[in-house]
């Protein structure tokens, strides 16, 4: 299968899996390292609602959480006609932790749009400001 179907494939799969009974609202969320492993998350929500961690920062969390520090590109999926794109606090993770990978955005009709990281979070802070 293409690469970039079988990230989506993976986040597809991995919004089944979404613990959301507050929201209902399911994401999934699929990350490829550089040596071509996919890690997937979902989003799983707390009753204090501000403990709710998103779909990509799950996947990112797994993947770093196993010793990976290359990223590749990362898809996240939600059932919307408007293709959802990741939060401001997931646009920060991916920055810091992938760099400038392409983020694919899918819904649950095969509709798709790939955009830089770059362009989703211009002039961003990071590491290189704290030396
Ligand atoms: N959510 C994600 O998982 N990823 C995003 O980038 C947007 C928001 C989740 C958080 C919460 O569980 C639900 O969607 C509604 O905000």
């Amino acid at each position: 299968m293409d690469k970039d179907l079988e990230l989506i494939e993976s986040a597809k799969q991995a919004r089944e899996r979404a613990s959301v009974p507050y929201s209902n609202f399911k994401v999934g969320a699929a990350v490829q390292t550089k040596s071509g492993k996919i890690f997937t998350g979902c989003n799983v929500e707390s009753a204090s609602y501000g403990l709710t961690v998103c779909a990509e920062r799950v996947a990112i969390w797994k993947a770093v959480s196993e010793g990976e520090t290359e990223f590749e590109q990362i898809a996240v999926v939600a059932d919307t006609e408007e293709l959802t794109p990741p939060c401001g606090a997931c646009r920060q993770i991916i920055w810091e932790f992938c760099g400038d990978v392409p983020v694919t955005f899918a819904n649950l009709k095969d509709k798709t749009e790939t955009v830089q990281m770059k362009e989703l979070l211009p002039r961003a802070f990071d590491t290189k400001f704290l030396k």
